[in-house]
């Protein structure tokens, strides 16, 4: 029998080209980015996020209980958030102060030069963590745009596709890029996440309902509209 499990191979994800990547962050997974990895969280009350790939809006809801405003946005209707092609939509640029997301795995080095255009003060990703590597992405992305902070998770997050299940392994290791624009830096950090989980759980996060939020009312139109 051809069991070929090594970590190599268990890290790769492949979806088709049309794949939209539905693949929803547990709520966990993002608090711990706005616990350990965006500076002064108080701060964060004051300011404005975009979702631009927000899905049921599992990653929203989580930021609406740190940012004073939250924007949701994706290209197919999950249930949550407004209608938009984040490589398409019209959006001003440094409209809104941080954008946070889980990008289409295929389009993240997309997502992450145009949301580098449209947010103020910050960008952040989770990705898998072999998003780090390759020439191209280096040529594309790291060349000119280094992130400030790489931080790996030490625990596995466990990101399957369609909804969230907090009952499932991974071989899969995933880490937050976080981007400064105030922060003229040679050097990427590199950080590890302490083990998190079981703090940053919150009883209802694993409901695979969609939750709406304030940021859906249709009257937002979203930043810099
Ligand atoms: C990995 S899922 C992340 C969902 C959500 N951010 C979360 O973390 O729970 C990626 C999402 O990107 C959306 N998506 C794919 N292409 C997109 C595009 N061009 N513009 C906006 N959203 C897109 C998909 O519909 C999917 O909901």
């Amino acid at each position: 029998m051809n069991q070929n499990r090594s970590h190599a191979v268990m890290s790769q994800r492949f979806e088709p080209l049309d794949s939209l990547d539905d693949f929803p962050t547990p709520p966990w997974a993002t608090r711990a980015l706005l616990e350990y990895g965006i500076g002064d969280k108080r701060a964060l009350s004051r300011m404005s996020c975009l979702e631009p790939a927000c899905g049921a809006g599992h990653m929203a809801t989580v930021l609406g209980e740190y940012f004073g405003q939250v924007f949701s946005s994706d290209i197919y209707d999950h249930g949550h958030g407004t209608l938009a092609d984040f490589l398409q939509m019209n959006c001003q640029k440094q409209s809104v102060d941080w954008v946070v997301t889980n990008p289409p795995f295929r389009l993240a080095e997309e997502f992450v030069l145009r949301a580098l255009e449209v947010a103020r003060k910050g960008v952040a990703i989770i990705a898998r963590t072999v998003f780090l590597e390759s020439v191209g992405r280096y040529e594309r992305l790291y060349r000119d745009h280094p992130p400030a902070r790489f931080m790996q998770f030490t625990e596995r997050v466990p990101i399957v596709r369609g909804r969230l299940d907090g009952k499932i392994s991974t071989a899969t290791g995933y880490a937050w890029l976080v981007w400064e624009m105030d922060c003229s830096h040679l050097y990427t950090e590199c950080a590890w996440i302490p083990p998190c989980r079981k703090l940053l759980e919150r009883p209802g996060d694993y409901d695979n309902r969609v939750k709406m939020s304030f940021s859906d009312d249709p009257a937002t139109r979203g930043p810099g509209k």
